[in-house]
């Protein structure tokens, strides 16, 4: 838990407010005391802290609870938690319901004000992240997509044409991490630029359909009123409903169960929903993004995909490569991820990757795709403390097989857990004799060795052929 933190404290005991102060300031916290009424709204404004501690009785004509309401009639957002000196409910009730978030009762356990304080900064802060992230709804990453392929670009462009053409559906399909959601994303904010002027206003709510347990989805798709099951205490709005006026993301789309896939039809078909237990059928206006990384076909196939909805979805649709067939992009990425991930951990000196670097990730596999680069460009970031990106900072599976290119100029850096020497002496003298085709001069040059230390080795190693 991250401590630190703005505390204002005002009681007119002094000798609390001295033990209080001094106890926080050893935990971290910067502190800020008042032992009178005076000025205090003032001063919270002016020092704006992150808590107020707050006395009930404070002298003949001032209550806390008044100054408490003052604070909450300004609208601050300062939490307030009250010190009470009586044990009486009656006070403490008040309080709470004047909008103080706590309160503690005097004398009280200083450990007692060190979990009540550390709790409320925890949560206040949270609450920041939570808002600042539905602020800004898109990650910076995510609101920008790179794509300079030939396959890449030509999938940009057709999305774009769907898009304005106001398709109504969109179905990307395309392996684990290769960008569907943000290719959503980028069909979303062209989708609903022109209606709005303004993408970010417009709901994108994405659902995950295997995330949901079996006895949920429905609800959670369609929605559901007042007692149509147990459980269902309240009405409540289904996802098509949501993101009426935007877009729908529905994830993973390919493992949903053939019962719902013929309501869901329905629902695209004739753009209502109607909630479980419902009576009338609700029209909703949200352009329908179904993504997944099932082979459809294969599953319309083998029965568990309907074929009338693939045909339906399919005819505006598009692939997403997998990251090895579109090496040209790699470059690109490698360089965004890079330039977003050195700002993001302040390193400013970072500018690039050493030819070799760059070499390697155009060659690596990338089963995990483009979230996998990503992974790996933002560890070597965090490692990093030069101005490129080399050899050394790439995890060993994309390196491994250039290890023996290495060999000038660079060091092989030990693993964590140590290495065979032996070994390694044996699979580069193999490497060097293989790629010699057995010819002992030309591996003993390639080895920057002699002739005879390589006829040695060769024994040593048992590598003739
Ligand atoms: N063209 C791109 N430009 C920039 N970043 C991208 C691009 N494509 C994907 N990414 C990044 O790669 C990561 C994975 O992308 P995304 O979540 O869209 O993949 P996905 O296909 O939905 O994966 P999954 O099937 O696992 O849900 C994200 O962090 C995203 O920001
Ligand atoms: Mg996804």
């Amino acid at each position: 838990m991250k401590t630190g933190g703005r505390i204002f404290l005002v009681d007119d005991d002094e000798l609390i407010v001295t033990m209080t102060a001094r106890s926080l300031k050893k935990k971290g916290y910067e502190t800020q005391v008042q032992t009178s009424a005076k000025d205090i709204f003032n001063k919270i404004v002016a020092w704006h802290p992150d808590l107020i501690l707050l006395d009930i009785h404070l002298d003949e004509n001032t209550n806390g609870l008044d100054i408490l309401a003052e604070i909450k009639r300004e609208k601050l957002a300062t939490p307030v938690v009250m010190l009470t000196s009586d044990d009486s409910a009656e006070s403490a009730i008040k309080a709470m319901k004047l909008g103080a978030v706590d309160y503690l009762t005097k004398p009280f356990n200083i450990d007692e004000v060190h979990i009540v304080v550390a709790n409320i900064l925890e949560n206040s802060r949270l609450k920041d992240e939570v808002e600042y992230l539905r602020k800004t709804g898109l990650s910076c990453v995510e609101t920008q997509i790179v794509g300079e392929s030939p396959a890449m670009k030509s999938i940009l462009q057709k999305v774009e044409m769907f898009a304005k053409a106001k398709t109504g559906s969109l179905l990307i399909t395309g392996e684990s991490g290769t960008g569907k959601e943000v290719l959503a994303r980028y069909f979303h904010t062209i989708y609903h630029g022109e209606i709005s002027n303004d993408a970010e206003y417009t709901p994108f709510i994405a659902i995950n359909c295997t995330a949901l347990p079996e006895n949920l989805i429905e609800s959670e798709l369609f929605g559901h009123t007042r007692g149509a099951f147990t459980d269902a205490k309240t009405d409540k709005k289904g996802v098509f409903e949501l993101a009426d006026g935007g877009t729908l993301l529905l994830d993973e789309f390919g493992d949903m169960r053939l019962d719902m896939q013929s309501k869901f039809l329905r629902v695209l078909e004739t753009r209502t929903v109607r909630r479980l237990g419902g009576k009338i059928d609700l029209h909703f206006n949200a352009a329908i993004i179904a993504a997944t990384n099932t082979e459809l076909k294969k599953a319309v196939e083998v029965g568990e995909f309907r074929e009338d909805l693939f045909y339906r979805l399919n005819t505006f649709a598009v692939h997403l490569p997998p990251l090895r067939d579109r090496i040209e992009d790699i470059p690109y990425l490698a360089q965004h991820f890079l330039d977003f991930f050195a700002h993001q951990y302040f390193k400013k000196d970072l500018k690039g990757f050493s030819p070799e670097a760059a070499k390697a990730l155009t060659q690596a596999r990338w089963p995990g795709n483009i979230r996998e680069l990503r992974n790996v460009i933002e560890r070597c970031v965090v490692l990093q403390s030069g101005d490129l990106i080399t050899m050394e900072h790439l995890p060993v599976e994309l390196t491994g097989t250039t290890l023996v290119e290495r060999r000038k100029n660079t060091q092989i850096i030990l693993p964590e857990n140590g290495l065979s020497l032996d070994e390694l002496e044996k699979d580069l003298v193999h490497q060097a004799m293989v790629r010699a085709n057995y010819n002992k001069t030309k591996a003993a040059k390639l080895l920057n060795i002699t002739y005879d230390t390589l006829r040695y080795q060769v024994k040593k190693h048992d590598l003739d052929r």
